[in-house]
């Protein structure tokens, strides 16, 4: 059976995440775990909060509330929106874990003694009246690259680059607004990144399963050489640096940078998830305990390829043991509000405890998804997920739903009809649909989404289309047995249709397949023929029409969200 490990990149502690957070790693990484599933393959799929680093000290601070206590509260906030979205984690785990702690306090050690670490004092940012050093978003100032004024001191939205806070142009301090700053030397330890170019180089060349986008990025990055990068912070709250099991001496107001010990989480939340299952988390991360056969695929935005690309296979390869590393990089680019930036600090856009609210998880998973930002950026507005949502779900999905369950129950009973032989028609439809999921197959396995959405949307058409070609309401004046086996194609077809949707709207997906009685079992992605598929519901099957799959979304009520979200 195909193992396969799947990560999607953590979402930052910060706050429930928007939807263009959702579109570019949580949810494209559910469809695949879905996929895969239903089609035999072990899949592990596998989440956390990233708790640690300035963006959570900020938060709280704004918040009023103790790291800890803000950190649990918000763990729990984004566990039940990922539930509310039917993200199908195996695990959602936290970054503050004792597990993560323990590997990335490994990792150091392991890295240091292979002669990757080492001590460097170099200047940073002070803050004469905060009285503290200020790393990464502790400061902000004028991008030195596209003089931006409010960049923060670890990267730049405005651009996109990643900064360092020495570099800012006019700094000032995120916490007092103070310009009242100064250089001061401070000693970390340093990753020796540049020592690691030509191993790194050739393990991205040899990825040849990377999607364009992650190689293009990651070869750049390689391209520019590789910097030696500081994995501490003067900071307080996060993993202890430490040396013989101690304290390291010099680092007791320090810890480590939380992109150095984020993607360890990976490996932490599935130790989370073992020990809380009697599972092994070696075969999964190990290869000298059973991960070589194991396919890694990671999903996420494209400002965190560098760091996965690079650093963390740095981490991974540099502690000289034998790690798994990550097999395709999924990598997507924005979703903008209205063509400008959604934002989680300027609470711009629809985030996703809010979209919960107006509407069910299936409408924005298929809308986000079947506009994905694959090859380019992807503007969200209300007016197109409302024509979205309308064209697809409502007038073709839900239609031939409604049409077909309605016409057989009235007509028939609800009960699968017999009699009839399948004729020409049907075998243009089977030769059709056969190719179409051979296609849509395909383009799910490339982690295609915006093909595989095209191709299972023209697949629900086919539904609609056949019954205009058959006429089954014509048939049946005169031909009792013809009209039956129409009908029963057609109900054949639409649990083809509502099983291949299951990777994008698991919710109506299953509402389909339990109202025409499919057993779970019998849910798994179509494999054979579509000849026998088209004929598989036993005679006789009791079925019954399912309650309305969609409401259309008004004209008002785009108005209505339009005011309330500032969408502009
Ligand atoms: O950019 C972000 O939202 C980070 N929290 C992603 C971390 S991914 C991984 F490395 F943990
Ligand atoms: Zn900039």
């Amino acid at each position: 059976m195909t193992r396969i490990l799947i990560t999607s990149a953590l979402p930052y502690i910060n706050g429930i995440k928007h939807l263009g957070n959702l579109a570019g790693s949580m949810l494209p990484a559910d469809i695949y775990a879905r996929f895969e599933r239903m089609r035999g393959s072990e899949v592990l799929y596998i989440c956390a909060t990233d708790e640690h680093g300035t963006p959570a000290e900020l938060a709280a601070e704004a918040a009023g509330q103790s790291i800890q206590d803000y950190c649990n509260e918000q763990y729990e906030l984004q566990r039940a929106a990922g539930e509310g979205f039917s993200l199908s984690y195996d695990w959602f785990g936290r970054s503050s874990s004792q597990q993560n702690l323990e590997f990335t306090q490994h990792f150091a050690e392991r890295l240091e003694a292979e002669g990757l670490i080492e001590e460097r004092t170099s200047k940073q940012v002070y803050s004469i009246d905060d009285k503290r050093f200020l790393p990464d978003r502790y400061v902000e100032g004028t991008c030195p690259h596209c003089k931006e004024e409010k960049a923060r001191g670890d990267q730049c939205d405005a651009c996109g680059r990643l900064l360092d806070p020495v570099d800012l142009i006019k700094p000032y301090s995120a916490i007092s607004g103070s310009y009242n700053v100064e250089l001061r030397d401070t000693t970390h330890l340093f990753l020796k990144q540049a020592k690691m170019q030509d191993t790194i180089k050739g393990w991205v060349k040899n990825s040849d399963q990377w999607p364009p986008l992650a190689k293009s990025i990651a070869l750049k990055w390689l391209d520019e050489g590789l910097q030696d990068r500081a994995i501490t912070r003067d900071l307080s709250w996060g993993i202890p640096v430490l040396k013989d099991g101690k304290v390291r001496p010099g680092f007791e107001n320090k810890v480590f940078y939380v992109w150095f010990d984020a993607p360890i989480e990976y490996i932490g939340a599935t130790k989370e998830w073992a020990d809380a299952t009697g599972n092994s988390w070696q075969s999964w991360w190990r290869k000298d305990q059973g991960a070589s056969d194991v396919s890694y695929v990671q999903f996420m935005g494209k400002d965190n390829v560098a760091f996965h690309t690079v650093s963390f296979p740095i981490t991974l390869i540099g502690s000289g043991e034998p790690w798994k590393t990550v097999d395709r990089l999924k990598a997507f680019n924005w979703v903008t509000w209205y063509g400008g930036k959604f934002s989680t600090s300027e609470k711009r856009g629809i985030f996703m405890d809010q979209a919960l609210e107006i509407a069910p998880s299936d409408y924005w998973r298929w809308h986000l998804m079947a506009n994905a930002p694959e090859s380019s950026d992807a503007a969200f507005t209300l007016e197109q997920f409302q024509a979205t949502v309308n064209s697809d779900l409502a007038n073709v999905l839900g239609n031939f739903v409604n049409r077909i369950t309605k016409f057989a129950a009235a007509k028939f009973g609800e009960q699968i009809p017999t009699g009839g032989k399948p004729g020409d028609l049907e075998t243009k439809l089977h030769l059709e649909l056969d190719s179409r999921l051979k296609a849509l197959t395909e383009y799910h396995s490339n982690m295609e989404y915006r093909k595989a959405a095209a191709e299972t949307r023209a697949i629900w058409a086919m539904g609609n289309e056949y019954l205009a070609e058959c006429a089954p309401w014509t048939v049946i004046k005169t031909d009792q047995e013809q009209a039956a086996m129409i009908v029963r194609t057609a109900l054949n077809l639409l649990v083809i249709m509502g099983i291949i949707a299951k990777p994008f709207i698991p919710d109506t997906a299953d509402k389909i397949l339990s109202a025409m009685n499919v057993p779970d079992n019998n849910r798994n992605w179509p494999n054979e023929s579509s000849r026998t598929l088209l004929d598989a519901l036993p005679a006789s099957l009791p079925f019954s029409a399912p309650e309305m799959l969609f409401k259309k979304i008004e004209d008002e009520q785009v108005e209505e969200w339009s005011k309330i979200f500032k969408a502009e």
